[in-house]
């Protein structure tokens, strides 16, 4: 799309803008030269985003407010993280306005153990490809497993102060999807046609237990980095407080589950983009001064 001139092509809104899979979403929108439109429901002076992006205000739980962003748009990315009341309010609205919509849902309805556990998440993925599906809008559902990021969260504060990771379900196998990948995928099916009516579960390229995921946090870092396992009730009772207890619950499912047998994979990424995708030992080379220099 070199070359294409920005006024020939109607904005695309990236909701979760200023999040992780979001934010590099609009990096990968403005390379292909596609206009981008920016929701956060914080102020909009309060978000540092790329200068060519048109930041809008508005808060998934008062649709009413999404109609400024919306206004002359023609595609959306939808991440929700906000409650779910509000989405056939939200999903309706956007039918009204965008002929296009690529949500980023989850693999709930993969015959994979890892990804069979009940969890609430799931329903109201469930819930708005329904309600995507209602509307007549062009549809894109796309499915990451684990986002190699998160990995950033769950053992970087241990990594950083020098201490052993401690972990439960060492043993559990998952295939980490670098953000990227996700993000470039979902660029793609927003600005290019042929698209309309898929559904991709995208992960990574390789089925690596959560040890080893360690173990190559280590490499990139150039340290050796002890692992120690945790039991499924001392992570709940550290979770308290910091993640809901479904979501504790789901993960400790999950891994429970996981564990044993290699993590589902696909060629989703590749088959999408015609690159190979990104490996963990490649996204944790790239991310290695997150794990040692802080948020
Ligand atoms: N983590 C995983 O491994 C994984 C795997 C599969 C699927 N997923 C799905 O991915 C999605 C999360 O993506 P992410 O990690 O990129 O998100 P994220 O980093 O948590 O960012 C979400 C963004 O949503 C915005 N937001 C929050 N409440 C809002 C509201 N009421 N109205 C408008 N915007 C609001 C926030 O931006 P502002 O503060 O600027 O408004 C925030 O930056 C979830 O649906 C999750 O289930 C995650």
């Amino acid at each position: 799309m070199g070359g294409m001139n920005q006024l020939d092509i109607p904005p695309v809104l990236v909701t979760g803008a200023t999040g992780r899979v979001g934010r590099l979403a609009i990096d990968q929108l403005l390379d292909a030269g596609v206009p981008v439109r920016a929701l956060t429901h914080r102020s909009g002076t309060a978000v540092t985003l790329p200068a060519k992006v048109e930041v809008f205000t508005g808060d998934l739980t008062v649709p009413e407010s999404l109609e400024p962003a919306l206004s002359g748009a023609g595609a959306v990315f939808l991440v929700w993280t906000a409650p779910p009341q509000t989405a056939a309010a939200v999903v309706e609205r956007l039918a009204s306005h965008v002929r296009r919509v690529v949500f980023l849902s989850s693999p709930h309805q993969t015959p994979h153990p890892f990804f069979q556990q009940p969890n609430p998440m799931a329903v109201l993925h469930a819930d708005i490809e329904r309600l995507i599906a209602a509307t007549g809008l062009e549809s894109t559902i796309l499915r990451p497993g684990m986002l190699a990021s998160n990995t950033l969260a769950w053992w970087a504060p241990a990594i950083r102060t020098g201490k052993v990771v401690r972990w439960p379900y060492g043993a559990a196998e998952t295939a980490p999807v670098d953000d990227r990948d996700v993000a470039a995928v979902a660029a793609r099916t927003l600005y290019q046609d042929g698209y309309a009516g898929a559904d991709y579960i995208l992960t990574g390229p390789e089925s690596l237990t959560q040890a080893a995921q360690v173990d190559v946090i280590g490499d990139a870092l150039d340290r050796r980095l002890a692992f120690e396992e945790m039991t499924p009730d001392e992570f709940r009772t550290l979770s308290e407080g910091t993640a809901p207890s479904s979501v504790v619950d789901m993960l400790l499912a999950a891994w429970g589950a996981a564990v044993g047998q290699p993590a589902y994979i696909t060629t989703a990424v590749a088959d999408i983009l015609g690159t190979a995708p990104r490996t963990f030992r490649q996204w944790a080379a790239d991310h290695a001064t997150a794990f040692t220099e802080g948020p």
